[in-house]
């Protein structure tokens, strides 16, 4: 079976799997962790080298207060009960998106879980948070602009390549499976640039409930799905 080198996913549904049962919000985030667990579990068993989990986004901050508090401290907790496993399985962490505006108990948490596992190799694991696709792709030009100010380069020798090694998951391939669980079928401002040739999959499973039988069939699908890359099928080694 083919697998993805990379998947990307945004985890949607808490809310609803929370209303559903007359709880607040925050307890379907909370239920939330143990999918992520599940995920990364599943990534290195299938050794897919590269997973990014979209945890909380520019637009989020707009939530009420309570909320995006609660997901504050559930990221701190998260952090702190995981940190020691995903380092003993070979889990390199990091954090994309601005952290800007996030509590200092928890962007020096961050930076500590990224410096501890910086070495390691099985499974890249980016989380983001506060992450913006037009955000990551604005933050990326005013590099490029600034360098050209400065003249160390020239406008007319920008590449694709230039672009992506100032993105976010400069380094990392290109997600090649892109995973929204919760029914709505929107890519909601996450990896613009990077998911340009990425295969999409939507599931209707609330995040809390999408379980090891979930992911395998998203990748069961990614496998028997044609990548042309806009060649022809028998260019691109798939058939015709
Ligand atoms: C979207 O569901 C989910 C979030 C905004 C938060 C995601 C956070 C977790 C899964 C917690 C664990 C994360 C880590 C990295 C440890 P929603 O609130 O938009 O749900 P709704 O669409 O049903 O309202």
């Amino acid at each position: 079976m083919t697998l993805p080198r990379h998947v990307a996913i945004i985890m949607d549904g808490n809310g609803r799997w929370a209303a559903a049962r007359g709880l607040p919000r925050h307890a379907g985030h909370k239920e939330g962790v143990e999918p992520v667990r599940m995920c990364v579990r599943e990534s290195l068993r299938n050794g897919i080298g590269a997973l990014t989990l979209f945890a909380f986004s520019s637009e989020n901050w707009g939530r009420p207060g309570e909320e995006v508090s609660a997901l504050m401290g559930l990221f701190v907790e998260a952090l702190d009960s995981q940190i020691d496993e995903l380092h003993e399985n070979g889990v390199r962490v990091a954090f994309i998106g601005d952290r800007q505006g996030f509590p200092e108990r928890l962007r020096a948490r961050m930076a500590a879980a990224e410096a501890r596992t910086a070495h390691n190799a099985k499974l890249r694991l980016q989380v983001a948070v506060g992450y913006g696709g037009r955000w990551d792709i604005l933050n990326a030009t005013r590099q490029l602009a600034e360098r050209c100010a400065s003249g160390a380069m020239r406008p007319a020798d920008l590449s694709e390549d230039d672009l992506s090694a100032a993105l976010q998951l400069s380094g990392l391939p290109d997600p090649d499976l892109f995973i929204r669980t919760g029914g709505e079928r929107r890519i909601s401002n996450f990896l613009l640039w990077n998911l340009a040739y990425t295969e999409l999959y939507f599931c209707a499973d609330l995040w809390p409930d999408f379980n090891a039988d979930g992911f395998g069939a998203a990748l069961q699908d990614f496998a028997s799905r044609q990548r042309r890359f806009g060649l022809t099928g028998a260019q691109s080694g798939e058939g015709a």
